[in-house]
């Protein structure tokens, strides 16, 4: 990859009590170059969401905090810079719509007028905020942008929303734009809309984007890279490629075998995951999949694998190659 221009590296976030620490995010790194678009892929709580907002600084602290790790941006540490800079930063350089948008929304003010406060604390003019938010409204294939700018949130639908929420985070042009899911499932389509859309919009602007989702299929064809989080950690990253052809991990192959239509380009006994994921603050020793692997081996109950090289990139956390699978 060129040089990241997002480099997340070895973050560590929990809770910290006064005599021990919960780890909940357990050593993530991940690099996204410009133009480059990431899917970000687990099951609830896997530490998907605390990963992003660490890396824009709102983590609830306290009860959580940042344990260990750097966020940098284009070489500037983002865990260590001063609150104006950070300012700066997110919803300049950085723009993230968060998974329930309606809560980052004044249910009292005009959607326009929320888009343009937003381009006024990063410097715009009154005329070219109100200008900026025009282009965006039409930008992010709203009907009729008109109407929207003069409605207030509770007026639009779900699907308004979010292309709402997406034309604020583009509108101070953004090098990285982070997208967490909405919560429902109801919104997977409406999810792939947008991200087809944040796709084209991305072609035009260079920027890079990390798409945060429970849904393996929804970043399928629309990103480069995929990585794949469990228990707090990173269990595969690959190209989308390579991970829908060849997933070198147990866990990669069960998320694909659940999806309709596709999963059946490769060998694996699970198809459907039973069991439920491991609250990260609880784990006992060995890797946290075992009790859900149909391929758990002796040592996987005594010993946490890290990321191994898999080739053409990609890496797995997993004591077995594929190939004995
Ligand atoms: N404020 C908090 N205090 C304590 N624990 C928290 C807090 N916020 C999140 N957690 C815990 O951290 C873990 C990871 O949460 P996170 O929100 O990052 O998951 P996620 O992967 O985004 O899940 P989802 O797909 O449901 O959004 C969860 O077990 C959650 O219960
Ligand atoms: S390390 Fe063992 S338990 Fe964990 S995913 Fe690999 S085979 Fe399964
Ligand atoms: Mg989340």
């Amino acid at each position: 990859m060129s040089n990241p221009l997002l480099s997340i590296r070895d973050l560590h976030v929990g809770l910290p009590h006064r005599r021990r620490t919960d780890e909940i995010v357990r050593g993530v790194s991940i690099d996204v170059a410009p133009g480059e678009k990431l899917g970000i892929v687990g099951e609830s709580g896997s530490g998907k969401t605390l990963t992003m907002l660490a890396v824009v600084r709102l983590l609830a602290t306290p009860p959580l905090a940042v344990l260990k790790g750097e966020v940098m941006l284009d070489g500037e540490d983002l865990l260590k810079v001063d609150e104006r800079r950070l300012r700066a930063v997110r919803g300049g350089e950085i723009a993230m719509v968060y998974q329930d948008p309606m809560s980052s929304l004044n249910p009292l003010l005009h959607i326009g007028s929320q888009i343009e406060e937003a381009l006024r604390a990063h410097g715009a003019s009154s005329d070219d905020a109100k200008r900026r938010t025009r282009e965006v409204l039409q930008q992010v294939g709203l009907a009729d942008p008109e109407r929207v700018r003069t409605s207030y949130p509770h007026q639009l639908s779900g699907g308004m929303i979010q292309r709402v929420m997406i034309a604020m985070a583009l509108s101070t042009s953004p090098r990285v734009l982070i997208a967490d899911e909405p919560t429902t499932a109801l919104d997977v389509t409406i999810q792939r809309q947008i991200l087809e859309l944040v796709t084209s919009l991305q072609a035009e602007t260079g920027m890079a984007v990390l798409w945060v989702t429970h849904d393996l299929g929804v970043v399928a064809s629309l990103v480069d890279q995929v990585v794949v989080m469990y228990a707090g950690r990173i269990v595969e990253k690959a190209s989308t490629h390579r991970l829908f052809e060849r997933p070198s991990h147990p866990y990669t192959a069960a998320l694909l075998e659940s999806l309709p239509g596709l999963g059946t380009a490769h060998r694996s006994a699970l198809h459907q995951i039973g069991g439920t994921p491991p609250d990260p603050t609880r784990l006992s020793a060995g890797c946290p999949f075992r009790l859900r692997c149909s391929y758990a081996i002796e040592k996987c109950a005594h010993e946490e694998p890290e990321l191994i090289d898999r080739g053409d990139g990609s890496a797995a956390a997993c004591w077995r190659d594929p190939a004995q699978w």
